[in-house]
């Protein structure tokens, strides 16, 4: 937080399929393998291009988490599908070590690309809507903390979770 290229706006991938953009997909599974991440956007390795990943599997410590299926989603649109909003927690891989209360939609559509041209088109609900929400903002230069409207609920981790294992978007 605070690196210029996190409040960029992104541009769109313009050759679906090509090798430059199966190495950037490729940096982006292995940062966010390496970090534990829940997803991650192109720009948060420095890469100013309309590029997420995310993905949750089950994970039999979490019996609540909801599952997400892992996603390569590039030039993505959303299009909200309800005014529902929901505030949840959350913490970004360039937000290191903390965590902040979020509204999001709770229900969306996404559209898109998979790295090699394939249409995506999917509706999305409660955690998986989150997730999406977060990357997308990545792309329009906007961070989490942005969006919150209550900072007293926004610190560290080990004092808001102390102990707990946590994911980050
Ligand atoms: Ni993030």
């Amino acid at each position: 937080m605070g690196h210029p290229v996190l409040r960029e706006k992104s541009k769109p991938v313009e050759k679906l399929g090509s090798p430059e953009l199966k190495q950037l997909v490729a940096d982006m599974k292995e940062t966010m393998a390496a970090k534990n991440g829940a997803g991650l956007a192109a720009p948060q390795i420095g890469v100013l291009q309309r590029v997420v990943i995310f993905g949750v599997s089950r994970n039999p410590r979490y019996p609540d988490a909801e599952e997400v299926p892992f996603t390569v989603l590039v030039n993505p649109k959303l299009q909200m599908l309800t005014r529902e909003v929901e505030e949840d927690w959350e913490g970004c891989l360039s937000v290191p070590g903390m965590r902040g209360v979020v509204p999001r939609y709770t229900k969306l559509r996404y559209t898109g690309f998979d790295e090699d041209g394939n249409p995506i088109d999917r509706v999305a609900e409660g955690f998986h809507a989150r997730v999406v929400q977060h990357e997308c903002d990545h792309l329009d230069g906007i961070l989490y903390p942005q969006r919150m409207t209550d900072l007293s609920r926004f610190g560290f981790n080990e004092e808001l979770f102390p102990g707990e294992e946590l994911v980050d978007e």
